[in-house]
């Protein structure tokens, strides 16, 4: 039963070890004297004083309402700027490259004035403390400026990835009831631009109620405007330039931004992730995880509009005070050499990626980054999916020259910073696991009856106590108790529990292997796709039966593929797999486009009528179909192997 809802598991383990060098250990922020001493929820102390709170709190865990730092009160964005003046306004808080060899920084003082005044030109167009404020850009300065001024101002950011569509972000708009919108004209993809105001307004003029926008002129092609209830972000900005506001004190539990992700249903799911329990994971984890350190040079080059960027490029490190190097390409935007080029160009400290980058990286050759000087990086990490043995041996090797350790960060959208990893100056790393729960972390991998797995086989990953970094929406754990779903065992033994809805092994040391999702959320190249969100939009387009969309590993990438069957009246056609394409573009983004569209009289099933997506992998993966006992209709699989081509 689990064994056929866990994901496709295409590596090898290891029971390797690799120790971190001394060189780290010995400046580590983090030993193992400070792990011991941080015990139960009252450990939680120790996250919650890396951050300046207006009120101090009471109770470290409110068990009534499952709030972290209850009667704690603060503003996030004091904590990433205010707080720093007095010792370091002078130094670089963001350093951003542009897509045209462009460069700006930002010292904190710098940065300070910028969200002030962006913060009063917002309060003038009537944001006040609750209101959600959508940002849809690329990675500008401009966007982190907005989110601390939203912050500051107590309103709730929506950050909508610029990839996403008109549709996907009206959608997300009309979800957190959003009459603010801050976007830019537009941006370079791949050497193309891309006009996001279009995108926009057209998002806009779907929306029942009027909208403010902003928009950041950031090719230059930003023209007047002279629309009721739009304003340009310079023009915005200069006028309030030089005007305080002072930050509005919010409670421990108030919402500091809304991130939206995809889940099992159609519609993409809402997180609201807290000021005080989610800013004290996010500076404590990038403390002792990412061993941040104020005068360091971090760069994590994931998109701002993804959790890994709210967390990780934005709050955890500007909390620290630490310099934060943005780069508008993302990795995939960068040639051969520049990943390694802006690294030594920066003398980069900590470097946190994923390991879709790393494999590309691997593709690439090892010839790029050992022809520059990569000398100043002491920390590597990876996050977003499971890490193959090849590519962490690259890394550790060309990148991190045996000296830096690398941490394999697990952790979700949900859980607002890391949960299970290694701390790097005091574990051993296992290359491929993740690591240990953090401490304050339990976790527990579980057979569908809730009881703990065996060593070494599979089950379900599962959080047994609450930790500050977790979503509003996760506070009441009695939700996944009474829930009927494959995805999640029996429940009933906890008190509180977050089925994280992946699969994972454990060894008899504790380490724990994160394997995948196993529920019908997919996630290709660290981004999350929910299968239900796809297919919904394929099976509205006229002439579509039934959709199914899987992953499979292809080249050792994993893909995503969508296996369409039609109705009587239609047929495939070259124009109807354009419209598929075309579709999911239109409702989600291009970089939904599933890798292909396949075509099949009917998809693979039970005999109650549930497909069978193991088989569609398993065909799309190009591997033998382990079992097809399942399979009311087997006769369909030839038939797909052979419209694939595949003997
Ligand atoms: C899913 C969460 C957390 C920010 C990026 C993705 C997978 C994440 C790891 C890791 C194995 C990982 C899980 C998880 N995942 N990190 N180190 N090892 N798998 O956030 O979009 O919310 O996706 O990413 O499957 O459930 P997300």
């Amino acid at each position: 039963m689990l064994d056929d809802r866990l994901p496709l598991n295409a590596r090898t383990f290891t029971d390797e070890r690799v120790s971190p060098s001394e060189s780290f250990v010995e400046q580590a922020n983090v030993t193992a004297d400070d792990l011991s001493a941080f015990s139960g929820r009252e450990g939680w102390k120790r996250a919650a004083a890396f951050l300046d709170w207006e009120e101090e709190f009471d109770r470290v865990f409110e068990e009534s309402s499952g709030e972290f730092f209850a009667g704690g009160k603060l503003n996030a964005a004091a904590n990433c700027l205010d707080r720093h003046l007095d010792e370091r306004k002078n130094q670089r808080a963001l350093v951003w490259e542009g897509q045209r060899g462009e460069c700006r920084t930002y010292t904190y003082l710098e940065l300070f004035r910028e969200v002030n005044a962006v913060a009063a030109g917002l309060r003038s167009l009537g944001v006040g403390q609750g209101d959600a404020v959508t940002l849809y850009m690329p990675v500008v300065p401009e966007l982190p400026v907005t989110m601390l001024a939203c912050a500051r101002l107590g309103a709730p950011h929506v950050v909508v990835f610029a990839g996403f569509s008109a549709e996907a972000l009206a959608t997300r708009m009309r979800e957190a009831e959003s009459a603010v919108l801050v976007t830019c004209d537009g941006y370079y993809r791949r050497g193309d631009a891309v006009s996001l105001r279009n995108r926009a307004e057209t998002a806009c003029v779907s929306l029942p109620d009027d909208v403010t926008t902003v928009v950041v002129d950031h090719l230059g092609t930003a023209t007047e405007t002279p629309e009721r209830n739009s304003h340009r972000y310079n023009r915005l900005r200069e006028t309030h330039a030089g005007e305080r506001v002072d930050p509005v004190v919010r409670e421990s539990a108030e919402e500091l931004f809304y991130i939206y992700t995809s889940g099992t249903t159609g519609t993409p799911k809402r997180v609201t992730h807290t000021t005080g329990g989610y800013l004290s994971h996010a500076a404590w984890t990038s403390h002792a995880v990412l061993d941040i350190k104020p005068a360091d040079t971090y760069w994590c080059p994931a998109d701002i509009g993804w959790i890994t960027g709210h967390t990780y490029v934005v709050y955890g490190p500007l909390a620290l005070g630490t310099t934060v190097l943005l780069s508008e390409a993302g990795i995939d935007g960068l040639s051969r050499t520049k990943p390694w080029e802006l690294i030594e160009r920066h003398a980069v400290d900590i470097f946190y990626t994923s390991p879709t980058a790393v494999r590309t990286f691997v593709k690439a050759g090892s010839e790029y980054p050992d022809s520059f000087d990569l000398s100043s990086l002491r920390l590597l990490g990876t996050v977003g999916e499971p890490i193959n043995l090849r590519a962490w041996r690259w890394l550790y090797e060309h990148v991190g020259g045996e000296r830096c350790p690398v941490v394999d960060t697990w952790w979700q959208t949900e859980t607002g910073g890391h949960l299970i990893t290694t701390v790097p100056g005091v574990h051993e790393m296992k290359p491929g696991s993740a690591g240990v729960p953090l401490p304050g972390i339990e976790a527990a991998v579980l057979d569908r009856d809730g009881r703990p797995a065996e060593a070494g086989s599979g089950g379900y990953l599962v959080i047994t106590e609450p930790w500050p970094g977790m979503a509003r929406e996760l506070s009441r754990g009695e939700r996944w108790a009474a829930r009927d779903d494959e995805a999640v065992p029996d429940l009933s033994a906890f008190e509180w529990a977050y089925p994280t809805e992946d699969g994972a092994v454990v060894d008899e040391t504790g380490y724990i292997t994160v394997l995948g999702r196993v529920d019908d959320v997919l996630n290709v190249s660290g981004h999350r796709f929910g299968t239900m969100e796809l297919e919904s939009a394929i099976v509205d387009i006229e002439g579509v039966a039934e959709a199914a969309v899987v992953d499979a590993v292809r080249e050792g990438q994993r893909v995503m593929d969508a296996y369409v069957s039609l109705t009587d009246d239609a047929t495939e056609t070259e124009m109807m797999r354009e419209t598929i394409f075309d579709t999911i573009e239109g409702t989600i983004g291009e970089f939904a486009r599933p890798a292909r569209v396949v075509f099949t009289p009917e998809l693979p099933k039970t005999s109650s009528g549930k497909i069978v997506r193991r088989v569609l992998t398993d065909v799309g993966s190009g591997e033998e179909v382990s079992d097809t006992s399942a399979v009311a209709n087997p006769e369909v699989v030839g038939e797909i192997r052979s419209s694939l081509n595949i003997e």
